[in-house]
């Protein structure tokens, strides 16, 4: 599974990369930005939580 932000609804919150860190960071201008790659196993119940946690619902996980 993968995750993507939409660079248009995310206000830099801050959440998902608290949440976690693995999949999300935030980028220079202040937009959060999520791995390239799949999800590893070990952290994707943190990333959906992360996804739930998006005040703008700006997080999709899928495949
Ligand atoms: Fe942005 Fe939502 Fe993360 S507003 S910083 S994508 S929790």
């Amino acid at each position: 599974m993968k995750a993507y932000v939409d660079d248009d609804l995310c206000i830099g919150c801050g959440t998902c990369p608290e949440v976690c860190p693995e999949v999300f960071h935030m980028t220079d201008d202040g937009i959060a930005h999520a791995i390239n790659g799949d999800i590893p196993e070990d952290v994707l119940g943190n990333a959906k939580q992360a996804c739930d946690s998006c005040p703008v619902d700006a997080i999709d996980i899928d495949d």
